[in-house]
């Protein structure tokens, strides 16, 4: 039973996230500009999203369609939302139908996904939309995420076969728990050398999303570009039985 959050709470604890990953940046040798902070609201009202935006954050996500497609519409068209995680090939097209501001996909798994991607972009004349590639990073097969060793395969067909997409990068969760290793961090990072040689791609354009409340510093000093913060900002979740 947590109280809820006071008001301005998110908004300082976003300031708070920002300058730890602007100075994990730096540690990197990079500019703090270099990394971007993706302020991950599910389960929060648009109330708490809205805080931040008057604060002057401008890019958040969220990985359950149905709950981006009711938030986008009652938020400021000039958010650069992310869709984050799993998505299924039924819900691409009421996605991009509903969210025109929807900046970038993190998490295409498979060809098949793209493919739906590609050509939803195209029917509803919308501007070429960013993808990462999602890597199941703990090793073995699994359908959150291709295996490293099918990453450039996947790399390939999005920029290679999808007009309508722009291929940005990759991106891994680690655990189905949220968490991740250093090894997981370890292994995109090689994915992104093995698909940036097999690609021609300057690395230093290529997205890194890894990284989340817990451990996002050591994923930037690893060369993340993208972390997706969701509960050291909104505080804890909490998953009422019933939806609202
Ligand atoms: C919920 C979620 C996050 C944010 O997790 P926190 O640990 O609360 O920061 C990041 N990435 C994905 C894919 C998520 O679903
Ligand atoms: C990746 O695969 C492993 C092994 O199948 C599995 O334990 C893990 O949960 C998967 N990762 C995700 C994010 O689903």
């Amino acid at each position: 039973m947590a109280a809820p959050a006071a008001e301005g709470a998110a908004a300082a604890a976003l300031l708070a996230v920002l300058a730890r990953a602007g100075r994990a940046a730096e540690r990197s040798g990079r500019v703090a500009e270099a990394v971007r902070v993706v302020a991950v609201g599910k389960t929060k009202p648009v109330s708490m999203l809205r805080q931040l935006y008057d604060a002057g954050h401008r890019c958040f996500g969220e990985n359950y369609v149905q709950e981006l497609v009711t938030k986008a519409p009652q938020l400021p068209e000039d958010i650069r939302w992310h869709f984050i995680g799993h998505l299924q090939s039924n819900k691409v097209k009421p996605l991009l139908a509903a969210v025109p501001n929807l900046d970038m996909v993190e998490g295409v798994n498979n060809e098949k996904i793209a493919n739906h991607l590609d050509r939803a972009v195209n029917s509803l004349g919308r501007e070429p939309l960013k993808v990462l590639v999602q890597v199941n990073t703990s090793g073995e097969e699994s359908k959150s995420g291709v295996d490293p060793s099918r990453c450039v395969e996947l790399a390939k067909h999005v920029k290679l076969a999808c007009p309508h997409l722009i291929f940005s990068g990759l991106m891994t969760i680690g655990m189905k728990d949220y968490s991740s290793t250093p090894e997981n961090f370890k292994a995109l990072v090689d994915c992104k050398l093995e698909v940036c040689n097999a690609l021609q791609i300057p690395t230093e354009q290529f997205e890194l999303s890894m990284g989340m409340s817990g451990d996002f510093e050591q994923a930037i000093e690893m060369g993340s570009t993208n972390v997706r913060i969701g509960s050291t900002i909104f505080g804890p979740r909490e998953y009422p039985n019933k939806k609202q």
